[in-house]
């Protein structure tokens, strides 16, 4: 594996890099749901590029920016491991150089939930857009792995791709989870033992909406008071505990195909994000009505 910082460097060590080449693009801190997705990627690439970049225009001013764990040895280390290629851990100024002055803004998904004004704002999704669209034109995947657990920014993503016709396939992974449940994520380290204790309400209260809708409940208002039942009796408050479209974000008053039921809820110095898809049971097929041919 090569650890590259700069952009020439990295078009240098892909120039005859056989395809397909794919992208995981991460922050960093890594953890197993990255190398699911890196493991994913290497199963089906010939040349793999892991990217670590903290990325600051996704942060907020009072946001963790300075706190975020960043360990390049160990998480260069996990990358070797688990097959890249290429290690792309570029500095700040390599992105963002002097007089940098270009947005890229998706529209409306990036003003829902996390996107609201009283949650991070659409202003992170912008961030967000930003540097996945520069790690794009800079290495030139042929595919890009992203994962379930930030199911909005994923959206994003894939509208990003289709409104600027990237020439990238773009796949979604499961959120990987401990085996007590809580979501993998770089901010689990900022948890003290009690607050990890704490966090376990928001998958618990997912699973309980889970549970509703299998036995056949798909009325918003009800799965979504099931897992606030759980998250209040873990003596959480969530930022919102929301039902909407997994196509588009849209607000949906039953669990209907594919539905999305996400939550965002602070536990001690952590804001925590938590998903799951939920699907109405399959109905039975009717068997079709006996029909007598005419003699
Ligand atoms: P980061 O939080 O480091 O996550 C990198 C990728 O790993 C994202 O696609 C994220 O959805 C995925 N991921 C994180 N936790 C996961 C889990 N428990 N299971 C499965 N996948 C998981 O997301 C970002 O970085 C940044 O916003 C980025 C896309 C790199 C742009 O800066």
């Amino acid at each position: 594996m090569r650890v590259v910082r700069t952009v020439a460097a990295l078009r240098t060590g892909l120039a005859d890099a056989p395809r397909p080449i794919a992208l995981v693009p991460t922050m960093g801190g890594l953890h197993e749901g990255h190398l699911e997705l890196v493991r994913h990627a290497r199963a089906q690439s010939a040349t793999l590029v892991v990217s670590i970049f903290v990325n600051p225009a996704q942060f907020a001013a009072d946001e963790d920016l300075d706190a975020y764990p960043r360990d390049e040895r160990r998480d260069a280390e996990l990358a070797r491991e688990a097959g890249a290629d290429l290690f792309f851990a570029p500095g700040v100024e390599e992105v963002y150089p002097p007089g940098f002055d270009t947005t890229v803004e998706v529209g409306g998904l990036t003003r829902e939930l996390e996107g609201d004004p009283a949650q991070r704002g659409s202003e992170h999704f912008r961030g967000v857009a930003i540097v996945v669209a520069k790690l794009f034109n800079m290495v030139g995947p042929d595919v890009a792995l992203f994962g379930q657990k930030d199911a909005q920014q994923a959206l994003v993503i894939r509208r990003l791709v289709r409104d600027l016709d990237f020439p990238v396939r773009v796949d979604v992974l499961p959120t990987v989870r401990d085996d007590d449940g809580l979501a993998l994520s770089s901010r689990n380290v900022y948890l003290s033992a009690g607050e990890r204790e704490r966090a376990l309400a928001l998958s618990r209260g997912l699973r309980a909406a889970e549970g509703l809708v299998a036995a056949g409940e798909l009325d918003a208002e009800r799965v979504v008071a099931a897992a606030r039942d759980e998250l209040e009796a873990g003596g959480l408050e969530p930022d919102y505990l929301e039902l909407r479209s997994a196509e588009d974000l849209s607000v949906v008053a039953r669990v209907n195909g594919s539905t999305l039921l996400c939550v965002a809820a602070r536990v001690g110095p952590a804001r925590l994000i938590d998903n799951v898809i939920l699907r109405a049971p399959e109905q039975p097929v009717p068997s079709p009505p006996v029909t007598r041919s005419s003699p």
